[in-house]
């Protein structure tokens, strides 16, 4: 791995490791040098697997506040510092870049409705900087960590694209407010963009070559595993009084190594394409809380403690994906998000963690 000082400027390509994802069943296109903001991230270093994979070369910026450096293949150039800043993002744009994929966000919805002002910053003017500067550059190519969050309560289910855009939290605010900036910039000539609207995000590489665990997430399943492993006394569930079938939230867990694959197709169907594209990347499956729990019991052989506790602002009962329109396009399905491999795909990497 090269390693850039803000000023420094040397990239390297060596072979692309085996990262164990399947072939995928079109032709390749051409090798590109694809930039990744939060590369070292939970998504981001999923999907950097993914495009090494694929025989792209991969320059990542990233500024550790929540990446993690074991995240960081041997064959990745890394810039490293907040893309933010004028000097750090001249240096990525310096290698190159045929497309960027965004990933270096804040995603806690109950949060950006206490610090509004973070995920202003960090998720809209972050955005806007990286996209006025890939404009500027002529970087054409841009995929987007959109949110299923963009459609607010869900009105009909399975979601689809075509559902009401109205975010009932700001974050969600924030993601629609980019894709409609990425909208514009396209429709003005400047790039062309795949958004990706991932539902509820889960696992870990199945071989493990994702070490680095996220750190302080609020989301439901790396709690789980928290509670499994002893690293936390116990899981608060959100309310048991909802309509669904056991009272529990139920969501529609997509698998990371999923959520890489479909990065990577974005990718090539922009390129070869010359068209936007605004997708669902869900399983198309829900699951309950409770579900989740026993899953991680059985796969675990170790108790989940767990205490009901009042249902938490804003959460629908049931959130469940049609990814129809990512099947068309991308001839993307999800392959392992069933629970029992995102479940035991995580525990590999809880169960020594204690
Ligand atoms: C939210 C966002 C989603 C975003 C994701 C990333 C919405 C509607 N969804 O998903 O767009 O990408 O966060 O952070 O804004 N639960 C518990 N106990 C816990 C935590 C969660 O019972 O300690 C339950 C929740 O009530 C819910 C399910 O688990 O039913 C999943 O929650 P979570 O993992 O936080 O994700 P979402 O809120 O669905």
């Amino acid at each position: 791995m090269a390693i850039l000082t803000p000023f420094g400027g040397r990239s390297i390509q060596n072979p692309a490791p085996n990262t164990g994802f399947a072939q995928r069943s079109f032709p390749e296109i051409g090798h590109m040098r694809v930039g990744v903001t939060g590369g070292a991230g939970y998504i981001g270093s999923h999907t950097v697997l993914a495009l090494l994979e694929a025989g792209h070369e991969v320059v990542i910026v990233d500024d550790f506040s929540t990446g993690d450096r074991q995240n960081l293949q041997p064959s990745v150039t890394l810039v490293e510092g907040d893309f933010k800043k004028p000097e750090v993002i001249q240096n990525f744009l310096s290698h190159g870049l045929d497309a960027v994929f965004h990933f270096a966000a804040l995603k806690a919805a109950g949060e950006s409705m206490e610090q509004p002002e973070a995920y202003s910053a960090a998720n809209v003017r972050g955005t806007l900087f990286l996209i006025e500067n890939l404009s500027r550059a002529k970087v054409r190519n841009v995929v987007f960590s959109s949110s299923a969050a963009v459609y607010g309560e869900p009105q009909y289910l399975p979601v689809d694209e075509s559902h009401p855009l109205v975010p009932i939290n700001y974050y969600g605010f924030t993601k629609l407010c980019i894709e409609q900036n990425l909208a514009w910039f396209s429709r003005l000539g400047r790039i062309r963009y795949a958004s990706l609207r991932y539902f509820n995000a889960a696992g870990y590489n199945r071989a493990g070559k994702i070490k680095g665990l996220e750190r302080n997430t609020a989301n439901l399943l790396p709690l789980v595993m928290e509670a499994a492993a002893g690293m936390r006394p116990e899981l608060l569930v959100f309310g048991d009084d909802y309509q669904t079938r056991d009272g529990t939230g139920i969501r529609d867990y997509v698998h990371v190594e999923d959520l890489a694959d479909a990065h990577v197709r974005a990718l090539e169907f922009i390129s070869d394409n010359n068209k936007d594209i605004t997708v669902n990347l869900g399983s198309e499956t829900g699951m309950s809380v409770m579900e989740m729990i026993k899953t991680t019991e059985r796969i675990s052989g170790r108790p989940v403690p767990s205490r009901i506790v009042a249902r938490r602002d804003g959460d629908p009962p049931e959130l469940i994906a049609s990814s129809a329109l990512a099947h068309q396009l991308l001839g993307w399905k999800a392959r392992y998000s069933d629970a029992d491999t995102i479940i035991s795909s995580m525990w590999n990497l809880y169960r020594d963690k204690k």
